[in-house]
């Protein structure tokens, strides 16, 4: 089995090691017009020269209702695009591949007096507004967003899209029972995604790998089983999904009980059913349990989150702690 200092390939991708920075929201865009500012700069670039083989932004979103606040990141502007290049340049230089989480906050932004929407009038939870309620006519131009936040993202110079499928944001809020109760064609709980993963395939080159992350089990009453969303999942790799990043929940304020690696087990059974690369993610930031995951065969790739907001040089780190040589750039190596 491969370590997780091994290179791989997701689809035609070869991304130099099996670690990814997740995707993190910054709430750093002063802007307020969706723009990477020199934050999202420093943060994407430090862990690329930090040896993480795969960037994740954090969730940038196709249109600005569908921000979370206004100071999330968007792709639906030329600023937007000007800037990110920057980005991708800077993170190429040092080795790493990077992709875009696009996404939509639906009924989870709170931008106040936003025009807050979902799939059906349900709130997020008793504090959160009440979201309207989309036309049909309004879900295709969401369609139609995403495919042109990915062209753009494609023009940045991105190597790969990750859709934001899970954590209770508007993907999700399509797929489950429990905030989609609408009575038309997309209460059909795998159309909008299914759509939306056509539309944004048919944008993105023939060799970009396009990754869903999705909430393998959710937290919510009539929420939708393991089973159901690996059922999905089944149909979201027909339509073109090259690969899997797996967490959970996001769809109700209940959190996870979080441990080690407490996440890998669904990500474990998506690996042996689905037959494409899967990414873990989930409290990995131990060194010795990452490799095991990678080791073990349980997954195919990590994402490290919190664990790279502490230190910018995770993946160096736990190299020089698992006694593999990974060279860094510049006079970084002599420290170590
Ligand atoms: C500050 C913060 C912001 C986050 N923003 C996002 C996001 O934009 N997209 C996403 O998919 N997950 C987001 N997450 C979840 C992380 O990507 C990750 O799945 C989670 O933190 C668990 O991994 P960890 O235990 O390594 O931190 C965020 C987490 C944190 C702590």
């Amino acid at each position: 089995m491969p370590s997780m200092f091994d290179q791989i390939q997701i689809g035609k991708l070869t991304v130099p090691n099996r670690v990814a920075l997740s995707p993190m929201c910054q709430y750093q865009a002063e802007n307020k017009r969706g723009i990477p500012e020199n934050w999202h700069f420093v943060h994407l670039v430090s862990r690329a020269i930090g040896g993480t083989g795969l960037i994740f932004t954090e969730m940038t979103n196709v249109e600005p209702r569908g921000r979370i606040t206004e100071q999330c990141l968007g792709i639906y502007n030329d600023e937007q695009v000007t800037k990110f290049r920057e980005i991708v340049n800077e993170v190429h230089r040092y080795g790493s591949k990077i992709g875009l989480q696009l996404a939509h906050a639906g009924r989870k932004s709170v931008i106040k007096d936003g025009d807050i929407v979902g799939p059906s009038a349900i709130p997020f939870s008793e504090e959160s507004p009440v979201p309207r309620e989309l036309t049909v006519e309004e879900i295709r131009g969401i369609v139609k967003q995403f495919a042109d936040g990915a062209k753009r993202a494609v023009d940045a110079g991105f190597d790969t899209i990750e859709l934001h499928g899970a954590h209770g944001y508007l993907l999700h809020q399509f797929m489950s029972p429990a905030s989609n109760k609408r009575s038309d064609e997309y209460g059909d709980y795998t159309k909008f995604p299914l759509e939306v993963i056509r539309a944004v395939k048919k944008v993105i080159p023939e060799d970009m790998p396009l990754i869903l992350r999705v909430s393998a089990v959710e937290f919510s009453d009539g929420g939708y089983t393991f089973e159901q969303m690996l059922d999905y999942c089944r149909k979201f790799k027909d339509a073109g999904i090259d690969a899997f990043d797996v967490s959970t929940g996001g769809d109700c304020p209940t959190r996870p009980e979080v441990y080690p690696a407490y996440q890998t087990s669904y990500a474990e059974v998506y690996k042996k059913e689905l037959n494409v690369p899967v990414i873990s993610v989930g409290k990995l930031e131990d060194p010795n349990v990452a490799e095991a995951v990678i080791r073990n065969g349980q997954a195919d790739m990590i994402c490290i989150g919190k664990g790279m907001l502490r230190n910018p040089y995770w993946v160096k780190e736990a190299a020089t702690e698992l006694g593999v040589d990974l060279e860094l750039p510049g006079v970084y190596n002599v420290a170590y």
